[in-house]
């Protein structure tokens, strides 16, 4: 069901002349305020053809609308407000919720396509940075909205192993390195290796030579050089995989950046076949002018190849492996330029599955208003930050329900939950302001604050201990559980505009609302009252604990009954 969708219609019958159905749609609006109606039409649009005011106009209109499940329409000024029948609407709301459990919201948008979700791809023998943290968030939260409705979704993870770095690395260990320290904390002490190769270079610039060779080495596949990769790649994804562990994320390709080292051939060949690649000194580019973008860096003087030429290379393996759909990178918006040239040049050499292809960009984490960095020595490693996160959720649990029962598990998935909302509740372009406490609170706009929600109503549901008949409603008709129910027919619709627009806020602010408006409606009415509506009360209970769990389950975090 769809409220502005009965709107429309019921206006389309009158306007239908002047308005499409989609227009009338969009004009709708929802009154901040219930007293001014559930939805109301603003008549100006119609005072040019009609020639009248828009007062006139709501006022003539309103006598002619009329739709079973529309109550009353009443003129407001300019505005045409429609109030809908509580009791018939609730009733359809809830019995669909009830009979379709966690399936509410699901649709079949994506029905036999395949999307391939390329997400946290972090560097090896680098910290995980906060950077891929909100990739992770993201990508993960993606996969599910898709998968939610309907799509066979690939998980990639585009892993960085390979490149230059690696020569320095190498020369690093090499020099300075010590195989237990490196056993015991591998990416910790990869990355102090690292840092003073750049801080002995700048005092020996003959070290920039000797990474090079030792890397060109690399690439030459000598024995010795390949051992040292393969062990710091497999340390470092293993470190990574606590993380993920943490997070609850997996993936179905761990296929990075080395993957395609010998696949770039074809690739270059094929460019070069069809005419693409122009020679700037002494490297080979391809030329963008009418793209109005700069030319994009296949081959160095060198022969080495580039982060461009994997990508383009990644993208064909691709599109011949899983014959994706649409294919999403979520990766920081710093990246812009780059994707724009990858997605150019694999459009360039005629691919039409190059325009399925988007970048879907987002903001920095920011702490105290500066960008929060893992580079320069001051590491803030990310699982020390989960661990906090968890810590504190279960200090805070420990002060409200000391007697719970499975304390570290609802710690875990309080603490991990806090993190991933306060992530996704803002617009991901934005910059977020990472401060764990205020994340970690139990009222407010957090996700603590949803599953305390959501701990809640399963609390009331296990008080009544008693079944819910979806059979004899008796319908609901105050405008506090009108609310709720409202809230949740908008359920399935912030699911879609999610899925559109690769925006899992939709879906954490339509929660919170929700959330909002059933510790209203609990504080205002007298649930567990003995009387004709229990049943009915009770159903939207348990609807609200269906929903609240599916949100937060499809933004990857969990639900804990109790809490
Ligand atoms: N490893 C890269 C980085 O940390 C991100 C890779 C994103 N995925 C891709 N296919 N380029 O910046």
């Amino acid at each position: 069901m769809d409220m502005k969708n009965i709107y429309a219609q019921s206006l389309y019958k009158e306007l239908g002349a002047f308005l499409s159905l989609s227009e009338l749609e969009k004009l709708i609006e929802t009154p901040t305020y219930d007293t001014h109606g559930d939805l109301a039409f603003p008549c100006f649009v119609l005072a040019k053809q009609f020639k009248k005011s828009p007062a006139l106009i709501a006022s003539e209109l309103s006598a002619t609308i009329n739709h079973p499940l529309i109550e009353r329409v009443k003129a407001d000024g300019p505005y045409l407000n429609a109030f809908f029948n509580k009791k018939s609407i609730s009733e359809q709301v809830l019995k669909h919720i009830l009979t379709d459990q966690q399936q509410y919201g699901s649709t079949h948008i994506g029905k036999g396509k395949t999307m391939t979700i390329d997400f946290s791809s972090p560097n090896i023998a680098k910290p995980f940075s906060m950077g891929h943290l909100r990739s992770t968030v993201i990508g993960q939260t993606l996969s599910l909205i898709a998968e939610k409705c309907g799509f066979d979704v690939v998980k990639i993870n585009h892993i960085g192993d390979w490149g230059t770095q690696f020569g320095k690395l190498i020369v690093a260990y090499k020099k300075w390195g010590d195989k237990a320290r490196v056993r015991a904390q591998p990416i910790m002490e990869l990355f102090e290796l690292y840092v003073r190769f750049h801080q002995e270079a700048e005092r020996h610039p003959e070290l920039e030579q000797e990474a090079r060779d030792a890397f060109k080495q690399l690439e030459d596949g000598d024995e010795a050089s390949i051992q040292l990769w393969t062990w710091f790649r497999d340390a470092s994804l293993q470190e990574f995989k606590r993380i993920y562990d943490l997070l609850g994320v997996s993936f179905d390709s761990y296929h990075g950046e080395a993957f395609y080292n010998d696949k770039m051939a074809d690739t270059i060949q094929e460019l070069d076949n069809k005419n693409l690649l122009t020679e700037s000194d002494g490297a080979e580019v391809v030329e963008l002018t009418n793209e109005e973008l700069p030319p994009c860096l296949i081959k160095k003087s060198d022969g080495a190849t580039l982060y461009a030429t994997r990508d383009i290379t990644a993208a064909r393996y691709r599109k011949k492996t899983y014959d994706f759909d649409k294919m999403v990178y979520v990766v920081g918006h710093e990246q812009r330029l780059h994707f724009q040239q990858v997605f150019a040049v694999l459009n360039k050499m005629g691919y039409d599955w190059a325009r399925n292809m988007v970048h879907v960009p987002f903001g920095f984490i920011l702490k105290d208003g500066k960008k929060m960095s893992t580079r320069k020595g001051k590491v803030v490693l990310l699982e020390e930050v989960l661990k906090e996160a968890i810590q504190l959720a279960k200090k805070n649990i420990e002060t409200k329900n000391p007697n719970l029962a499975n304390k570290d598990d609802v710690a875990h998935a309080v603490g991990v939950g806090a993190v991933i909302f306060h992530d996704l509740k803002h617009e991901r372009n934005h910059n977020i302001e990472f401060d764990l406490e205020d994340m970690l609170t139990f009222e407010g706009s957090t996700g603590p604050y949803v599953q305390y929600t959501h701990a809640r109503a399963c609390s009331i549901l296990r008080k009544a201990k008693r079944d819910i008949d979806i059979e004899s409603f008796s319908g609901l008709t105050d405008s506090y559980s009108f609310t709720v129910i409202k809230k949740m027919l908008d359920f399935p619709h912030a699911v879609t505009r999610a899925l559109k627009d690769y925006e899992a806020s939709h879906i954490a602010k339509l929660l919170l609302e929700l959330a909002r408006a059933f510790n209203q409606y609990y504080s205002q009415v007298k649930i567990l009252q003995h009387d004709s509506e229990l049943n009915d009360r009770l159903a939207l209970v348990q609807s609200v604990t269906i929903v609240l769990r599916e949100g937060m389950r499809l933004l990857g975090m969990k639900a804990p009954e109790e809490m």
